[in-house]
């Protein structure tokens, strides 16, 4: 989508103070796009703000407050919003050993919940306007798993989220999607920079993924989630067709219904 202007559309990011949101508020601001600045690092996320022309709304994605109050302010600031990149989360706060309940509520809340609320809140304000686009950033972790289990259940049932609402938004002219990225070098993966480095694998700059975010809100396409990786365009993924069993195909194979 380089050097394609979008007149004005208001975008509202969450997580933007940093890594791929800070990345996805500078390209989209770039190319046009008005953009709020939701981040629960108010320092980190008023930097960006500035340096786009936009608006930080202090937000923490774990309150449905915070996310109500980040889309009224946006809309109090530009008069419309068109488009939510729903970003923000943190690595999991537990494993299997180290496991307690509240570690377990810490990464689901934020991961899972701050995009659900992310989502309610801004409904009603899209179909208002007759329409707009959701992005939520997933993960490869909730396609393929990781050892990181509780985050990766969150980004699992972030693809679940996806492909069981975006249907029912259709009729609403709102799309959704969820972009999973693989390795990503941000903040969030300092602490283990040089390891991966070291076992070769590719770590994707921030921007790739904005560009990969970038992409899907272009897309007319709703109810995917898009595989992105280091050099590799964001592609859908292919599910399987599961269709559910009817009597007369049950009967057909001589199975019992
Ligand atoms: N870095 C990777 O390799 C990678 C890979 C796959 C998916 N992702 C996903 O990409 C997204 C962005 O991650 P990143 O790597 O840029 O991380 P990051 O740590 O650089 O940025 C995350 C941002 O989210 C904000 N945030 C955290 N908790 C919040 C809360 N409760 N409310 C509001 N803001 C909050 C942080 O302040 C930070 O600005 C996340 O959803 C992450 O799971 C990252």
């Amino acid at each position: 989508m380089t050097g394609r202007q979008f007149g004005g559309e208001v975008v509202l990011i969450t997580g933007g103070a940093s890594g791929i949101g800070a990345a996805t508020a500078r390209r989209l601001a770039g190319h046009g796009r008005r953009v709020a600045v939701a981040d629960v690092d108010t320092r980190g996320a008023t930097a960006v703000a500035e340096e786009c022309g936009g608006l930080f709304v202090r937000t923490d994605v774990a309150s449905a407050d915070d996310n109500e109050r980040a889309v009224a302010r946006t809309v109090e600031e530009f008069g419309r919003l068109d488009a939510v990149v729903l970003n923000a989360a943190i690595p999991g706060r537990c494993g299997l050993d180290d496991f307690t309940p509240q570690r377990y509520r810490d990464t689901l809340r934020t991961d899972l919940d701050g995009v659900a609320y992310g989502l309610h809140a801004a409904l009603p304000r899209l179909r208002r306007q007759g329409g707009g686009h959701l992005v939520v950033t997933g993960s490869l972790a909730g396609l393929t798993g990781s050892p990181d289990v509780f985050y990766a259940t969150a980004k699992h049932a972030l693809v679940g989220l996806v492909r069981s609402a975006a249907p029912l938004l259709r009729r609403d002219r709102i799309r959704l999607n969820v972009v999973c990225p693989g390795l990503v070098d941000t903040p969030a993966f300092t602490s283990r920079r040089t390891a991966l480095l070291s076992h070769g694998l590719l770590l994707a700059a921030p921007d790739e993924v904005a560009a990969a975010i970038e992409t899907v809100l272009a897309d007319e396409r709703t109810g995917h989630a898009w595989a992105v990786q280091a050099g590799r365009p964001a592609t859908p993924v292919e599910w399987p067709e599961i269709p559910l069993v009817s009597r007369g195909a049950a009967a057909g194979r001589g199975g019992t219904p």
